[in-house]
């Protein structure tokens, strides 16, 4: 069996994490969530306090020159887990104020110009499943395998607010669909790398769909062209 490399993009909150993490396990490769690279350095942003207003995009690129980024094995859980200068931020991450941000981060054009540079580095060798929002398009274009997955908002913001709640978070459900348009529309509309289908991916509306029946589709299209 060849190694092929397999980009999932699509909107906020459509499950791609969880079908590249199933997907990657499968078939024994490596699962990169490029999205909590955007956050990790989003994380990184709130704790310098440059996202006090307007973000200081040029401060920001100037101090990340000095900020490692990478992914460590948590032997709790076998989850490949993201590291912010050697600290598992895994957690920290995922709150509704890392998400509130995030988009604004990723829209600056040297912050993408970092993490393209390591995501590229990390898919280099095939056998990997990256999600994102430009893996298709930008980061790995010439992947053999896109998919891109859509849902309606308010499936997306219900299935986002259980995940919220189950941790712990103190959210609304209103407050993470509003989340879930903002970024939607920001991540669309940005200049640089804007989140869009690739041309040779795959359309995957999972609205209506279980995990199960996900995950199977994709992964007999993937045993096909393997
Ligand atoms: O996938 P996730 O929802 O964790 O991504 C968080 C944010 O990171 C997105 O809303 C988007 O702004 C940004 N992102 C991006 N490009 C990627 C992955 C994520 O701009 N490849």
């Amino acid at each position: 069996m060849r190694k092929i490399s397999i980009a999932i993009d699509g909107y906020s909150s459509t499950g791609k994490s969880t079908l590249a993490r199933q997907l990657a396990k499968s078939l024994g490769y490596i699962y990169i969530d490029s999205g909590a690279m955007y956050r990790a350095v989003t994380l990184f942003a709130l704790r310098e306090g440059l996202l006090n207003g307007q973000p200081n995009a040029e401060r920001l690129v100037e101090l990340l020159r000095g900020v490692e980024l990478d992914f460590a094995l948590n032997p709790d859980n076998g989850r490949s887990e993201i590291r912010l200068n050697g600290e598992n931020v895994e957690k920290q991450i995922r709150t509704i104020e890392v998400s509130s941000h995030v988009s604004q981060v990723s829209a600056i054009a040297g912050v993408r110009e970092k993490l393209v540079k390591l995501q590229r580095e990390m898919g280099r060798n095939r056998g990997v499943v990256m999600d994102g929002r430009d893996i298709g398009t930008v980061v790995l274009p010439e992947a053999e395998l896109k998919i891109f997955m859509t849902a309606s908002p308010e499936i997306r913001a219900a299935r986002r607010y259980k995940e919220l709640l189950d941790r712990g978070e103190q959210v609304s459900y209103e407050e993470v669909l509003k989340n879930v348009r903002e970024r939607d529309y920001l991540d669309s509309h940005r200049e640089v790398s804007p989140l869009r289908q690739a041309e040779d991916a795959i359309l995957f509306d999972n609205s209506d769909m279980g995990l199960e029946e996900q995950f199977e589709r994709i992964h007999s299209h993937a045993l096909r062209i393997i």
